[in-house]
């Protein structure tokens, strides 16, 4: 049904703090006035609360502060009260023991945050991976007009004439310290060059995945993903997006009008065409799950198996952001998949038009960059859900990253118990383990790291490294890094630490991988997996308080999206009671 804007003007959430002559106005509004705020400033505009992930400590999003005030001027001009608001930031590349444990306790705290404050609406500020699914998270459970704007990606790094992404030419060049091809001196100017700017990775990591996914969800303004960080239009769509949320909250346009199946089966399409990060498919099952849409594991094989990958950005292809927004950004991506019969093209955005009417005058302006049909990627670049008796509710695997030699594949595990015993072992020229082997590593999963860290993508041993070989099965509970490739099957479910498969593989099994045919076996009889799991016992630590209890306690699979039970669905923002 077409969405009908609501009419205008009528009394707002705000003015329940706001409004009228009472005993509780003097805590709510007089001391607003503190600030210098003229009395008309609460006579029933929309307030704006702009939630802001800047923090010294998330380098990521480092640069919001600033493209805050663009959103500020917006608002203003649109005729909105805006306030920031400093809110929970989970940095990717600083936050222990991993962000992602971290993405479900920052939802929580956003949320109360909205629900216990004068917002008629929301901007969301993000940038780094988990800042934009925590946002969106606890924005959809409020259910008030939000609209998303991302920080944008750092500009191109460029180390001894080559272009070099953030993460995915680190993992690389780690490897080559590790066999001998580059020195130290080496990697620490590399380091410095592929960050050179403000902004998120500029690979297409989880970031520009999740600020894609924004974008295709509709929950962004159109073009707003890949405009670099440090570009002026990217103040521009800041100060857009402030004027639009005022209309949004007087439409009353909320995020349940927008995240529909139609929505979250588009953004899954656009992870495919664009080559996104696996971590989305955690982030938006979470999301899907905040305002009650049904999305499994099996929309994403299914939206996402016949989706070729068209945009050559790192880690699976060439360029880097700057390129893409270069090309002509995501509006291209998203007219492509239109043309193809693969958006639905009346899904509603936060521009108040369709998604199709967004998107269908974009141009493309480099063929190199968003590549024609015929020059796709990989015409398999959804990702791909395995299954079977070591995933009985799934595992993933990008195709797009992986080696095409190993996706049917036949191999000896070789088990880690959990990421420690890895660390020990794996630069042991003794570790008996070839190129021909599966490693298996356990015990990384939502409830067993706890958290479910980005170490999926174990580096090979040192030893096969040497040989030239750059890529091996890796099977594990974990997740990986956006900015990460290789033939890395993840997120399997349920995880070693929840009693799934996993925890009972012992070194010696032979494990059978076959893409195509989307299976996960565990080569030994039905009897034995089931004696094997009978005798299990949890190796895994297990925190007795603190959030690390409630995470650890609440966490659900990977294969739901890892929230919290306890926060799954749309709370709405009731007013609450006065204090006072
Ligand atoms: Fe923050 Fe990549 S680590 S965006």
């Amino acid at each position: 049904m077409a969405f009908r804007p609501a009419a205008w003007p009528r009394k707002l959430r705000s003015q329940e703090w706001y409004g009228g002559s009472t005993k509780d106005t003097i805590y709510h509004r007089g001391w607003m006035k503190n600030q210098g705020y003229p009395d008309d400033m609460f006579d029933g505009r929309p307030v704006i609360g702009i939630l802001n992930t800047w923090s010294d400590m998330t380098p990521c999003n480092g640069h919001l502060r600033e493209l805050a005030e663009k959103v500020k001027a917006g608002i203003w001009e649109a005729g909105g009260f805006p306030m920031e608001v400093p809110v929970f930031s989970a940095s990717e590349n600083t936050f222990r023991p991993t962000a992602m444990m971290f993405r479900n306790l920052a939802a929580l705290s956003i949320e109360e945050q909205i629900r216990g404050q004068p917002m008629d609406g929301c901007v969301l500020m993000v940038g780094c991976d988990k800042t934009t699914p925590s946002l969106l998270m606890a924005a959809a459970s409020c259910d008030l007009p939000s609209i998303v704007v991302t920080g944008g990606p750092m500009l191109n790094g460029w180390f001894q004439g080559e272009r070099v992404g953030a993460g995915t030419h680190l993992w690389r060049f780690s490897e080559a310290v590790k066999a001998g091809e580059m020195t130290q001196d080496e990697f620490l100017d590399a380091e410095a060059a592929v960050t050179r700017s403000s902004g998120t990775c500029n690979t297409m990591g989880t970031a520009s995945s999740m600020a894609s996914m924004s974008e295709a969800l509709g929950m962004a303004l159109s073009g707003n993903a890949a405009i670099p960080a440090v570009d002026s239009r990217r103040g521009v769509m800041a100060q857009l997006s402030g004027r639009r949320i005022v209309q949004m909250v007087k439409d009353d346009l909320k995020p349940s009008d927008i995240l529909t199946r139609d929505a979250f089966e588009n953004a899954i399409r656009t992870n495919g065409a664009v080559g996104g990060s696996t971590n989305t498919v955690v982030h938006m099952l979470a999301i899907a799950g905040r305002v009650g849409v049904d999305i499994t594991l099996d929309d994403w094989d299914r939206c996402g198996r016949d989706i070729a990958t068209i945009v050559n950005l790192q880690p699976s292809g060439k360029y880097l952001m700057e390129e893409f927004f270069y090309a002509g950004g995501l509006p291209v991506v998203l007219k492509r998949l239109a043309e193809g019969g693969k958006l639905h093209r009346d899904a509603l955005t936060v521009s108040g038009r369709s998604i199709w009417d967004e998107v269908k005058d974009a141009k493309n302006w480099n063929e190199d960059v968003i590549l024609p049909l015929d020059r796709a990627l990989t015409q398999t670049g959804g990702i791909a859900v395995l299954k079977g008796n070591l995933a009985p509710n799934g595992a993933i695997l990008k195709p797009s990253a992986a080696s095409p030699h190993l996706m049917q594949h036949r191999g000896r595990a070789v088990v880690f118990e959990d990421i420690d015993d890895y660390k020990a072992r794996i630069e042991d020229d003794a570790l008996d383990i070839d190129e021909t082997c599966i490693m298996v590593l356990k015990n990384c999963g939502p409830k067993g790291y706890p958290g479910m860290a980005e170490v999926g993508n174990m580096g090979l041993p040192p030893k096969v490294l040497k040989k030239g070989i750059k890529d091996m099965i890796r099977i594990s509970d974990a997740r990986m890094s956006g900015t990460a490739y290789g033939t890395v099957i993840l997120h399997t479910a349920p995880e070693a630490a929840a009693g799934g498969p996993l925890a009972v593989v012992q070194t010696g099994d032979m494990i059978e991988v076959d893409v195509e045919n989307r299976r996960l076996h565990l080569d030994i009889s039905d009897a034995e997996l089931a004696e094997r799991l009978a005798r299990w016992v949890p190796t895994h630590d297990r925190p007795d308080s603190g959030y690390a209890w409630l995470h650890q306690s609440h966490v659900e699979g990977a294969d739901t999206g890892a929230d919290l039970d306890f926060l799954k669905g749309c709370r709405g923002a009731p007013v609450g009671r006065d204090s006072h």
